[in-house]
């Protein structure tokens, strides 16, 4: 037993006699002292989320779901007013779940998100795990996806049971690629497990968040969007989104007297992602061979580079 650990079963037996004594909320507040504490403790050893909710890791889920916890919040993700009024809004209805409830209603559960590569579909998923203070699991398709008739569906089977024991953020990222698959005759099982996730999905009263991607919304069929609670759509930055992702993108360097217009021009049709390494790699130049300066010289030859870089300009 270490210092710690002694120090709590002191507590909790101070706790015990305390009670014992009739002396009910002294018990009480020294009970509630230990937990908020071990919680603490449990945070910085890794394995907990900031609500002290473990992660839950057990062996039959190995290869089909990864579990971590987030830090993240709706300020780190940068898009449109209406997409992030959208998202503000479904974190309140968890936040205030108990006032919906009372009035015989639920809060949004089941949520697709749909866009191109890097336009903040997956940050989308660790903001709400840590606005909500949530672990976050990631569903792993290939390892969900088995070569053996019958199998996918077993497998979806154990991570719904997951979803409605733990509670938590679960994230079904690129489901286009089961649609996608349909129809291709060797690849049965994709279909089947697309059928299967709609009746789970469809089944599901748990408590948890459970999010579906996809950069395909057209591949999807109808009975997959009747299955979701809201839909999300993302979009490459407007102009004023890209002037605010290249600020926070610089980090520790400075600007000098920038061309901001030349600048959006250079990062237009550039995702949020594309954009953030583009504007990386003029912030190491400045760095290195600038005195920590970005200038515009620096950006539009990162940003361009990018340009050519980019799937959608080959
Ligand atoms: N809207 C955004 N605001 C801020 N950062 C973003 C945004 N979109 C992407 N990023 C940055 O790019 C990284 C990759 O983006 P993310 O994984 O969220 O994209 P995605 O939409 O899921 O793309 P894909 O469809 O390729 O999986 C993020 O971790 C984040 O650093
Ligand atoms: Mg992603």
């Amino acid at each position: 037993m270490n210092d710690s650990d002694r120090f709590f079963s002191v507590a909790t037996a101070i706790a015990g006699d305390a009670r014992a004594a009739g002396k009910e909320t002294v018990a009480s507040q020294v009970e509630t002292a230990v937990k908020h504490a071990q919680a603490e403790i449990q945070k910085t050893k890794g394995g907990f989320t900031p609500l002290g909710l473990p992660i839950v890791q057990s062996k039959e889920l190995e290869g089909l779901v990864s579990g971590t916890t987030s830090e993240s919040r709706l300020t780190d993700l940068i898009v449109d007013d209406r997409l992030h009024g959208k998202i503000a809004r479904l974190l309140r209805e968890h936040r205030e779940a108990d006032r919906l409830r009372n009035a015989g209603l639920q809060p949004r559960r089941k949520i697709l998100l749909s866009g191109p590569p890097g336009t903040g579909k997956g940050l989308t998923a660790t903001v709400i795990a840590g606005e909500l203070g949530l672990p976050l699991y990631k569903i792993l398709l290939d390892g969900v996806i088995s070569k053996f008739m019958g199998e996918t569906s077993s497998k979806l089977r154990l991570i719904f049971e997951a979803i409605k024991k733990s509670p938590g953020v679960y994230f079904f990222d690129e489901i286009d690629a089961l649609a996608a698959r349909r129809g291709l005759d060797d690849v049965g099982e994709a279909r089947r497990m697309l059928n299967s996730l709609l009746v789970f999905l469809e089944e599901d009263q748990s408590e948890s968040v459970i999010l579906a991607a996809t950069n395909h919304p057209g591949l999807l069929d109808g009975a997959i969007f009747r299955r979701f609670d809201a839909a999300l759509h993302y979009d490459l930055p407007s102009d004023d989104r890209i002037r605010r992702v290249v600020q926070t993108a610089v980090g520790g360097c400075t600007f000098a007297g920038v061309d901001w217009e030349s600048v959006v021009a250079a990062g237009k049709g550039l995702s949020q992602a594309e954009l953030l390494i583009g504007v990386a790699d003029a912030a190491r130049s400045a760095v290195l061979d600038h005195d920590g300066i970005v200038s515009d010289g620096l950006l539009l030859e990162s940003l361009w580079d990018r340009q050519g870089a980019s799937p959608s300009k080959t």
